[in-house]
């Protein structure tokens, strides 16, 4: 007899909910910078975000496997590339947010390389760390370059993650061959799978495993090398003597939201000085940001000090070329013997 009143209160509950808004974030960055800016949203708001943290490549799949009854309203965070992916197979939605002229140039560019369907909030450049205490022990030199982690030394104590979940590794991947050219670049990725002792799933992985000493070295991108040694950990960030690729992490609006305004509004908060403080605030991203008046924290690599390459990312963010490259590594490296 009461049931008829548990369904009325049920109903009023989820009308209130939905009254006050919502929303769904499919996050990019790491889960420690995912739940402050969630925060920190629904407080300059009152809409209740709904959050899943996941690597660039695995969010991806999912916006593609959902395209036809979308379960997210936003991705934001992640490298860029699969970003462009996605806008160019038409799982985004193309928008133009009133802060596009608050941003850096490689922001602004990447807006229009995708037809506004994503968008730059920050860079940071790619690299390695390694544990310096153990190094020590080992009585090994320091390596300083990409050749130093294909060297005997260094047999299963490189870690990276896998390029086709983590965004961090594809950027690696399409760095290596831009660095050396193709051919080049897949027998270095050879000769590095004999090191490599795990392909994690997401990208900063190995920059913890590093830190406490799992492994010796791990390729990650430097901001999140730079987070263990920060808390303190015997860890060195290589900017590798080569140079190096660098990404430009995007965002972008889910085609067909269900919570499309509430997902604009995210957008435009999340391009603001607030919303690209909230990072540097808590102490969780070393990332540049995109917005040319928020602060940088003054121990981010500086992008302009470090040897970079001109990284292509209309190019290595298209579909066909993610495809073949990843279809590339699947076949000649994920499963060579060791
Ligand atoms: O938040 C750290 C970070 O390295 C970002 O700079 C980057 O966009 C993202 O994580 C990549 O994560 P993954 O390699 O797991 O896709």
């Amino acid at each position: 007899m009461f049931k008829p009143l548990i369904a009325a209160a049920l109903a009023a509950t989820a009308f209130a909910a939905r009254a006050q808004g919502e929303l769904v974030v499919y996050c990019g960055v790491q889960e420690e910078w995912c739940r402050p800016m969630v925060a920190a949203f629904e407080k300059a708001t009152g809409i209740k975000v709904a959050m899943t943290r996941k690597s660039a490549g695995e969010v991806y799949a999912q916006l593609k496997a959902e395209a036809a009854n979308p379960r997210a309203d936003i991705w934001w965070g992640g490298t860029g590339d699969p970003h462009m992916q996605a806008a160019e197979e038409g799982l985004t939605e193309a928008y133009k947010s009133p802060r596009l002229a608050e941003l850096q140039d490689w922001a602004v560019r990447q807006a229009e390389q995708s037809k506004y369907r994503t968008v730059g909030i920050y860079a940071g450049a790619l690299g390695y760390s390694v544990n310096e205490a153990e190094l020590k022990k080992r009585k090994l030199p320091e390596p300083k370059c990409w050749a130093d982690l294909i060297k005997p030394a260094f047999k299963d104590e490189v870690q990276v993650a896998n390029p086709n979940s983590s965004g961090t590794s594809y950027t690696m991947l399409a760095t290596l061959v831009q660095l050396m050219g193709e051919d080049k670049a897949f027998d270095y990725l050879k000769a590095l799978h004999r090191n490599v002792n795990q392909y994690t799933k997401s990208g900063a992985a190995p920059a913890r495993a590093v830190a406490t000493g799992e492994t010796l070295a791990g390729i990650t991108f430097q901001h999140d090398a730079l987070i263990q040694a920060l808390a303190g950990a015997p860890v060195k960030v290589v900017s590798p003597c080569e140079g190096t690729g660098y990404e430009i992490g995007s965002m972008s609006l889910v085609k067909g939201a269900k919570n499309m305004e509430n997902a604009k509004k995210w957008y435009d908060w999340a391009l603001s000085v607030e919303g690209q403080s909230v990072g540097a605030a808590n102490k969780v991203s070393y990332q540049v940001p995109s917005n040319k008046a928020a602060p940088i924290p003054p121990q981010a690599p500086r992008l302009s000090e470090l040897k970079l390459i001109n990284y292509d990312f209309a190019k290595y963010g298209s579909s066909a070329e993610r495809k073949r490259l990843l279809g590339r590594w699947d076949a000649e490296v994920s499963n060579l013997p060791k």
